[in-house]
């Protein structure tokens, strides 16, 4: 039954077929019956991946149709006929193909064309690599790259944040191609993964939705202030005492994920740092060496910015000072005890002179008489 017509004709040779074909079909005497009936050209599947074959079916109603073939650069076989209409495996179909279904419906020729279509999955669906940090408010352009995947008529690109679709677009024609959504990054956006999918839905050609995703990519989101940190330290201090530092800034989110520095000249003070909501606080005590002014530097880094408070602390050499205190503290000290002991031999005189002004004191007359 396999008509021996050549699977495959180099190029040249195929168009030749074909325009002799159409010649044929034009120099044949019109009115003859078989022009009322056409082929029909049924596939099965409608599209296929690269590599696969395709199951063509060439019939008509002519009831005297005879020798129904395929014209194709594909190979291919016939797997069965009947009246009216001869089946074909074609193989091994690698692109986009136009076939023809012919036959002869009482010496006259019908002829028939039709394409098959593949489809391929898209090679590459990447998101576009997000900034480190995106300030908060800001907008946020989300790009998809999308290379491969046909036919693109019906392949969409849709962009998530987690499971929650952002937009979707058409996948444009060109290699590679890209669809962009815009959005603009809040707080609960910070560490939210993002992602694109493609649908290629064939779902119209009998062979369903089929997706791909690329990988996630995690946004971090940040907000600094403009103003720079406050920095509270004592104006003076003393050599190898400790004192306190205190740098607080607010308005820094996420807070908990700011780097601190607190310094005193080149060295680091090793800060405690502790965040409540958007309040960033670094604490730390300090202690120098030496006399002098010294410069603290606290500098909070956030998203990639840096803000910086420096503060003077004059610092004074603690002997000569002490002593003087301590021999204040002393001098007073001897002139308090000199004065307790006074006033203490004063009290016992003034206590005598009291009770003796007592006695005698004219306010308390019946006193006085009764005392005598
Ligand atoms: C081809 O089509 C004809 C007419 O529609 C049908 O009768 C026949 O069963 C089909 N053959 C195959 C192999 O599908
Ligand atoms: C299918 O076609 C491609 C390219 O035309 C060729 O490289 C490959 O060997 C063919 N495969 C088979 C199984 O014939
Ligand atoms: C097949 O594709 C060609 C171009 O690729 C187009 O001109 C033609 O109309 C298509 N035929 C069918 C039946 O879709
Ligand atoms: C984001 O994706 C990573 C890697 O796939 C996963 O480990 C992480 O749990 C995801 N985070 C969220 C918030 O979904
Ligand atoms: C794309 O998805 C299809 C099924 O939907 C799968 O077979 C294919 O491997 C995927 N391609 C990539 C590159 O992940
Ligand atoms: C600290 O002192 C230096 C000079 O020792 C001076 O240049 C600088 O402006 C002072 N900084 C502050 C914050 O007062």
């Amino acid at each position: 039954m396999a008509t021996m017509v050549p699977s495959w004709l180099p190029s040249g040779a195929y168009w030749i077929f074909l325009i002799s074909l159409l010649l044929v079909a034009c120099l044949l005497p019109p009115g003859a019956q078989g022009q009322e009936f056409q082929m029909r050209v049924e596939l099965q599947p409608p599209a296929v991946l690269p590599g696969e074959s395709v199951l063509v079916n060439c019939s008509t109603d002519c009831l005297h149709a005879k020798l129904i073939s395929v014209e194709t650069y594909l190979l291919w076989e016939p797997v069965g006929s009947g009246r009216g209409w001869a089946a074909f495996q074609l193989n091994n179909v690698t692109g986009d193909t136009q076939f023809f279904c012919f036959g002869l419906c009482d010496d006259f020729q019908i002829v028939r064309s039709s394409n098959i279509t593949i489809y391929r999955f898209p090679e590459r669906v990447e998101l576009a690599p997000l900034p480190p940090w995106h300030p908060l408010d800001k907008p946020l352009l989300l790009s998809c790259l999308l290379s491969g995947g046909a036919p693109r008529a019906h392949l969409t690109v849709a962009l998530f944040k987690g499971e929650e679709e952002l937009g979707r677009q058409p996948a444009a024609k060109g290699e590679p191609t890209e669809v962009t959504v815009t959005v603009s990054a809040s707080r609960d956006d910070h560490g939210a993964n993002f992602s694109c999918r493609t649908e290629l839905d064939l779902r119209s050609q009998g062979l369903g939705l089929f997706q791909n995703s690329s990988a996630p990519r995690k946004l971090q989101t940040f907000a600094m202030p403009v103003t720079p940190p406050r920095l509270v330290v004592p104006q003076f201090s003393e050599v190898e005492t400790l004192w306190p530092v205190e740098c607080t800034l607010d308005g820094v989110f996420p807070a908990s994920e700011a780097q601190v520095q607190l310094a005193l000249g080149n060295q680091s003070l090793n800060p405690a740092v502790v965040s409540h909501g958007d309040r960033l606080t670094a604490t730390a005590t300090a202690k120098a060496e030496q006399k002098g002014a010294h410069e603290i530097v606290c500098n909070m880094t956030l998203g990639g910015k840096t803000l910086e408070t420096r503060e003077n602390v004059t610092i004074q050499s603690q002997n000569p000072l002490a002593i003087t205190i301590s021999l204040g503290v002393l001098a007073i000290l001897g002139l308090v005890i000199i004065a307790a002991a006074l006033m203490c031999v004063f009290r016992v005189q003034k206590q005598s002179d009291t009770y003796q002004v007592n006695q005698t004191s004219p306010r308390q007359p019946k006193e006085a008489a009764a005392a005598e």
